[in-house]
């Protein structure tokens, strides 16, 4: 089969083809084998990119695999062999599912108790990209911070993953969402998706921006800041918050990791939550479980939408990396691991 394989730590934007790149496309891979009675394989239709991929093979993610690795976390596919005691999927059944490595590959293997059945009508590449990037939000959202009608979420870095899947959470939750984001290409599909306010932040002050809306409609301040950028923004924004607000940690997209003043937290009874999504499959697995099949629920009803910008081919992956890189994507980018056609283009 053909497997993304990182060989050596490095920046993945290269050509895969290129033996020096440090994830390289392997034609030859094996595939693996049913490891347990209960074992599932999947023949992968599509898998997501995360910016934690982009970090794990740079070697600067919290979890260090060792080398060689197959990255890759969530995925989508049709169920292609089972093992002799799985009583929840037969052959042909749609799935998705995440991993901590291995989706970047044509086939995977997984326990049964780890998939996810994709309900009828879902868009298959769609449910590939639903567990990390809704799953953060979902869990952040609705089970760490209680988000409820009427609230003010502002989630920073809004056209990003996990920040337009914040977004959709919070008007879900009936919360009055806020959403910053940098260009015109990005503030224009926040605007579609009925967000009440975008701040641009290549050309607009946040904490004007924000305030001056806020006085319009008569909102004393922010409810719940959700964070995957982290540096000069939290900063900014902080001010903006609400007494008794939650901060959700979700990342450091800027690469700065911000301070919050411990005596002002005090002051101003905020709640700051960090969160590791990946983390609830071994402490709180149910809670997991739940915000998943909750989410594809809600997918196929129709409540939620999954905006991929940007697919590729396995052999482009370094385009697919650099859409992340470079800031250009609006919502998910996608590699189409079935040796579907080489589409890569914006779907903008
Ligand atoms: N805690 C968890 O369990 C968890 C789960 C998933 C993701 N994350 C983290 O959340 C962050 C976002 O992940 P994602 O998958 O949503 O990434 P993404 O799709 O690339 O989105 C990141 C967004 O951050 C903004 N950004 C601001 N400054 C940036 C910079 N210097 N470089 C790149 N982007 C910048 C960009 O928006 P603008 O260009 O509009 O400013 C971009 O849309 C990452 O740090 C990731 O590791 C954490």
């Amino acid at each position: 089969m053909e497997a993304l394989v990182c060989r050596k730590l490095g920046d993945p934007m290269q050509d895969p083809n290129n033996s020096g790149s440090p994830l390289v496309l392997d034609k030859n891979h094996p595939i693996p084998e049913l490891y347990s009675p209960t074992a599932v394989r999947v023949r992968v239709k599509a898998t997501s990119l995360n910016y934690a991929n982009y970090l794990q093979i740079q070697g600067s993610y919290q979890e260090k695999p060792p080398l060689p690795f197959i990255p890759g976390s969530d995925y989508s596919g049709i169920v292609d062999a089972i093992g002799t005691a799985v009583s929840l999927f037969k052959v042909g059944d749609s799935v998705c599912s995440f991993t901590a490595l291995g989706s970047f590959a044509q086939f995977i293997v997984a326990d049964e108790t780890e998939l996810f059945r994709v309900p009828e009508g879902c868009d298959l590449v769609a449910a590939g990209s639903l567990p990390v990037a809704f799953g953060t939000s979902h869990v952040g959202l609705v089970h760490r911070a209680r988000l409820t009608t009427g609230q003010v979420l502002l989630v920073l870095g809004a056209a990003g993953g996990v920040g337009l899947a914040a977004v959709q959470i919070g008007k879900v939750c009936g919360a009055v969402v806020i959403a910053v984001a940098r260009g015109f290409e990005k503030v224009q599909y926040l605007k579609s998706m009925g967000v009440d306010h975008v701040v641009d932040s290549a050309n607009q002050n946040i904490t004007q921006s924000v305030k001056d809306f806020l006085k319009s409609r008569k909102l004393k301040g922010v409810d719940i800041l959700y964070d995957p950028v982290g540096g000069e923004q939290t900063k900014e924004t902080l001010r903006l918050l609400n007494w008794g607000a939650n901060i959700l940690i979700i990342g450091f997209a800027s690469g700065k990791v911000p301070v919050i003043p411990a005596n002002i937290a005090l002051v101003k009874n905020w709640t700051v939550h960090g969160l590791y999504w990946g983390s609830y499959k071994i402490h709180r697995p149910g809670v997991l479980e739940d915000s998943v099949r909750e989410l594809l629920s809600w997918l196929a009803k129709g409540l939620i939408t999954v905006h991929i910008s940007h697919t590729y081919s396995m052999s482009e992956a370094g385009l697919a990396f650099s859409a992340i890189k470079e800031r250009k994507a609006v919502g998910k980018v996608m590699i189409i691991a079935d040796g579907g056609e080489k589409t890569g283009r914006s779907k903008l």
